[in-house]
């Protein structure tokens, strides 16, 4: 079965990817990519670079790598840069974080150090916990420590991306936020439902209700670049950065990385909800020591991250299709700061479930795993499938991308609901990579 003649654009020249932060996942990400084109690494836990994708039925059916059946970037046309509120660059900044041993650093040595972070646009009441000093002064003002208005912050990060773009020779750009979460941000209908008063709003410096994030996704947007969010802050995630990404055409995506504990909760909850047992309690912890885990000891910037973790079991176990099952089931989410285990997170699951005519049982789960090991393919799928998506002419909210993400964005003022099931968003995105390879997008099993 030959595919449909597609309008997607080729992935020809460099693909720039502006990384917000420079921490241990962007660490992690960029030197993992630079490792694997020197053929050292490889990219493991990446979609893209090992999933397959069945296209046709029955006799005709095969199996094609996602770059047979879409044109998508090349790791050799990858070209880094990032923000950071420190000054380090990006191989100082992978030792700092301690992920990587140095054995699979020092080979990347050359090429990190030239990756040296712009200044971030940066306002401490959103991360208390940070005090690094690479940050953007407002230009008019002589007062050395001036945080730019928000209005300011705009320009100056658009100012950012063009001289990137073109002193790098990009073709294309992504904009991806790997910075740390920022404090939450309830959504308030005056300023974050329409375009207009977004910009009327940042042109006021309204601090409250602008993050510096919103600013790096209004300067990625108006620059022509895709813009990823992979913490779980608001961001884009609100009607006026819709309006935006429908205007200039872009797409979005978001928020917050789905990586080890929720990774494990969308995959595991469907196992609870096929089989029609029931949930009594849901009790996810976790200890983590790294910076992450620093700014989410405050509980403001925690707030941001228990809402996003909160939300996915509620579109898998609902009590409205089964209420037997699934009324009022306690689900609480912990982190603690704990420095000793630092990027090496441990998560503990209690799940008390109950089965035939009532009776209790419980599950226990004990992840031990990497965090930034488990993000960093997570950001490489995310950049490039949202670089596909933009050479394919999509734009707005990509949901086939829900699949890596813990809170996935959704149309919510039209009661839209998210989709948190593993295997529902993988054939979601499945089927968005047939669209677009022209082959018809269908759920028969694989
Ligand atoms: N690792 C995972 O599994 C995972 C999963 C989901 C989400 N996340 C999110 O990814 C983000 C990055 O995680 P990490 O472990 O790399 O954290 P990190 O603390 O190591 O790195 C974040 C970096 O962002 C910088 N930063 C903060 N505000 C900034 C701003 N306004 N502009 C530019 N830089 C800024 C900080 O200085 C820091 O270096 C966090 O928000 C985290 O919650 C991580």
């Amino acid at each position: 079965m030959k595919p449909k003649e597609t309008n997607v654009k080729p992935a020809t020249g460099k693909l720039g990817i502006l990384i917000v932060g420079n921490g241990a996942v962007a660490t992690t990400f960029m030197t993992g990519v630079l490792m694997a084109r020197k053929g050292l690494a490889k990219p493991i836990g990446s979609m893209t670079q090992y999933d397959k994708v069945r296209v046709g039925r029955g006799d005709e059916k095969r199996y094609l790598s996602y770059n047979e059946l879409v044109p998508l970037a090349s790791l050799n046309d990858i070209v880094f840069g990032c923000w950071d509120v420190y000054p380090q660059n990006a191989y100082q900044a992978a030792v700092y974080a301690e992920v990587l041993k140095r054995e699979d650093i020092e080979p990347v040595r050359n090429e990190l150090e030239q990756i040296v972070p712009m200044r971030a646009a940066f306002d401490k009441n959103f991360a208390k916990r940070l005090d690094g000093d690479n940050i953007k002064r407002s230009e008019k003002t002589d007062a050395c420590d001036a945080i730019p208005t928000r209005w300011e912050m705009v320009e100056m990060l658009r100012k950012d991306i063009r001289s990137f773009k073109q002193e790098k020779g990009c073709d294309r750009m992504v904009v991806l936020w790997a910075a740390s979460t920022e404090i939450y941000v309830p959504i308030n209908r005056e300023v974050h439902y329409s375009l207009q008063a977004l910009e009327a709003a940042m042109q006021h410096d309204d601090r409250e209700h602008i993050a510096p994030s919103m600013c790096y996704a209004y300067a990625a947007l108006v620059e022509g670049c895709p813009f990823v969010m992979g913490a779980p802050n608001t961001t884009v995630d609100i009607p006026a950065m819709w309006e935006l990404a429908e205007n200039t055409r872009m797409p979005i995506a978001g928020k917050d990385f789905k990586t080890g504990q929720t990774l494990v909760k969308s995959g595991f909850a469907p196992i609870i909800g096929t089989r029609c047992l029931g949930l009594d309690g849901w009790f996810s912890t976790n200890i983590l020591g790294n910076r992450d885990g620093l700014v989410l000891d405050v509980p403001e910037n925690f707030r941001t991250k228990e809402v996003s973790k909160l939300s996915t079991l509620e579109t898998i176990l609902k009590a409205e299709d089964q209420p037997d099952l699934y009324t009022d089931y306690y689900h609480k989410v912990r982190i603690n700061y704990y420095p000793p285990r630092n990027d090496n997170k441990e998560s503990w699951d209690n799940i008390d479930i109950f089965g035939w005519m009532n009776y209790p049982m419980q599950i226990k789960i004990n992840f031990l795993c990497r965090d930034s090991i488990l993000a960093a393919p997570v950001c490489l799928d995310l950049c490039l499938l949202i670089d596909l998506a933009a050479r394919a002419g999509r734009c707005g909210t990509q949901r086939f991308l829900s699949f890596f993400l813990k809170s996935p964005m959704h149309d919510y003022t039209q009661g839209e609901e998210a989709v948190n099931h593993l295997y529902r968003q993988h054939t979601m995105l499945k089927n968005a990579l047939r669209e677009m390879g022209g082959y018809e997008a269908d759920e028969e099993m694989d």
